[in-house]
């Protein structure tokens, strides 16, 4: 399957086609879900969460999205990968973030980098990015690196002058130059009026079903992170209950010396060269 471009995903939502969207942080995961067919993968700055232990996005550096960018290019060669700017990589000044986000295409080949937020600084910083010839996807609804302000990982725009105001975000961040945007946490209705008012992909993830695509965090939709599961996630799978009990029979079978069996997991050694070796150890 050839990349998908932005031209592919314009067609896809001019034919009523769903885009499918996953987060990955890692080559195996990456190389699954191309093989998979998802349409595109989010590196996102959950990261910081899934992988690296952290309660919140914000520790996480450039240097840990290059270097999981990577991977992930590395396990999906043919898929359309958005990069995140983690926190204070593009909040400082458009020219920050103009060279963080090159970093991310320079150095991890992504197609395309995403920011949150939908005001006018955020404004600025698609327009200068996307001026210096960089895919940008906006956030915005609930936006984890705004958590402070918005009160907390909670959905948004639940009564009507809140959601018109992500409304009017929608729009500010479309005139700003995205290529598409993101919005998370919000009721289905103000998932569907953006999408029906963008002439550019809206991709949801707990935005209701009225969005072009859907986004999940891979770990919850398999069950491998349960520290937390919003409300809108579907469990596909139990992957993380695998896992441990995977680990469990291990530690057991090691434990009670029934790993290895010598029959079948070690490397073999000619009777003859075996007896050599045991009278050069009896000298
Ligand atoms: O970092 C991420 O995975 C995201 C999603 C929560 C939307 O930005």
């Amino acid at each position: 399957m050839a990349k998908k471009t932005i031209n592919d995903f314009a067609q896809m939502v001019e034919n009523g086609e769903k885009i499918v969207y996953l987060t990955a942080y890692d080559y195996l995961t990456a190389k699954m879900q191309e093989k998979a067919g998802v349409d595109m993968i989010l590196v996102g700055d959950s990261l910081g969460m899934v992988c690296l232990g952290y309660d919140t996005t914000f520790p996480v550096t450039m240097d840990d999205m290059v270097r999981h960018c990577q991977a992930v290019r590395r396990g999906a060669p043919n898929t359309f990968i958005v990069g995140d700017m983690p926190y204070m990589s593009y909040q400082k000044s458009d020219e920050d973030a103009v060279a963080n986000a090159g970093r991310l295409v320079k150095e991890a080949l992504v197609d395309c980098i995403k920011l949150e937020g939908g005001g006018p600084l955020i404004a600025s910083r698609i327009r200068a990015i996307q001026q210096a010839g960089i895919l940008v996807m906006g956030h915005i609804g609930l936006t984890p690196q705004l958590m402070g302000q918005i009160g907390g990982y909670k959905a948004q725009g639940r009564s009507a002058s809140a959601a018109m105001k992500i409304v009017n975000e929608a729009k500010a961040v479309e005139a700003a130059g995205a290529f598409s945007i993101l919005v998370e946490g919000v009721p289905t209705a103000v998932g569907k009026a953006i999408a029906d008012r963008a002439g550019i992909p809206i991709l949801g993830i707990g935005a209701g079903s009225g969005t072009h695509g859907q986004l999940l965090i891979y770990a919850d939709m398999v069950g491998m992170y349960d520290n937390f599961t919003p409300k809108f996630v579907k469990k596909y799978a139990n992957v993380g209950e695998h896992l441990t009990n995977a680990f469990k029979a291990y530690t057991e079978e090691v434990r009670q010396g029934q790993f290895p069996d010598d029959a079948e997991h070690t490397y073999k050694m000619s009777a003859a060269e075996e007896a050599e070796f045991l009278a050069a150890l009896a000298k």
